[in-house]
């Protein structure tokens, strides 16, 4: 099965990059090429029913199986990034870290309105990322159909924060 798949080559680094906090590492994943198709073809099995006209991948390891999902599926990819990064005109959101806040950016012409976008990431914890990326792509005119993550780590409640934007979540490797 995928799940014990990637939750054996996921890589447990504990005190990064904080004391108390076990980093899951998916850099092991990304060395394996046949897993990383299976992680693509596993997305696109459980998405095979989703209107997407869009993919958005959060910078920076959404980018990664973003990008490929996106091809996989014959759908423009668009990043979502940190603050400062994009070079056209771009739309911002800040929002609320446990400490401080965070800005991502897109651009304007990111998302035509109307459209279908699924939201990808590689990692769902608090749901705070996602929100806020849902709630740009929804001021640019998008319309959430989902999101996919390759990990969810279950213990911090991010399915409850972001259901009520779209019920439609795909985790492969549940924590
Ligand atoms: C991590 C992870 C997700 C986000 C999840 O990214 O890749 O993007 O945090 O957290 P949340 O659900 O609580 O919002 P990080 O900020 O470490 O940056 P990176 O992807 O650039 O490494
Ligand atoms: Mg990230």
């Amino acid at each position: 099965m995928i799940a014990d798949q990637i939750k054996a080559a996921v890589r447990d680094i504990p005190d990064f990059p904080k004391l108390g906090i076990i980093f899951k590492d998916i850099t092991p994943i990304l060395k394996d090429p046949s897993l990383c198709q299976g992680i693509v073809d596993a997305f696109a099995e459980k998405l095979a029913d989703t209107k997407i006209d869009v993919i958005a991948g959060i910078e920076s390891r959404g980018f990664l199986f973003g990008l490929m999902l996106a091809i996989k599926l014959g759908v423009p990819f668009v990043p979502v990034r940190k603050a400062g990064k994009l070079p056209y005109a771009i739309k911002q959101k800040v929002y609320e870290l446990e400490y401080g806040t965070a800005t991502i950016e897109m651009h304007t012409d990111a998302i035509e309105p109307g459209q279908y976008v699924l939201i990808h990431d590689d990692l769902l914890a608090t749901g705070g990322t996602v929100t806020a990326a849902s709630e740009l792509i929804i001021e640019l005119g998008g319309i959430i159909s989902g999101f996919s993550f390759v990990i969810g780590l279950g213990f911090l409640n991010g399915k409850e924060k972001i259901e009520g934007l779209s019920d439609n979540i795909v985790v492969l490797a549940e924590y």
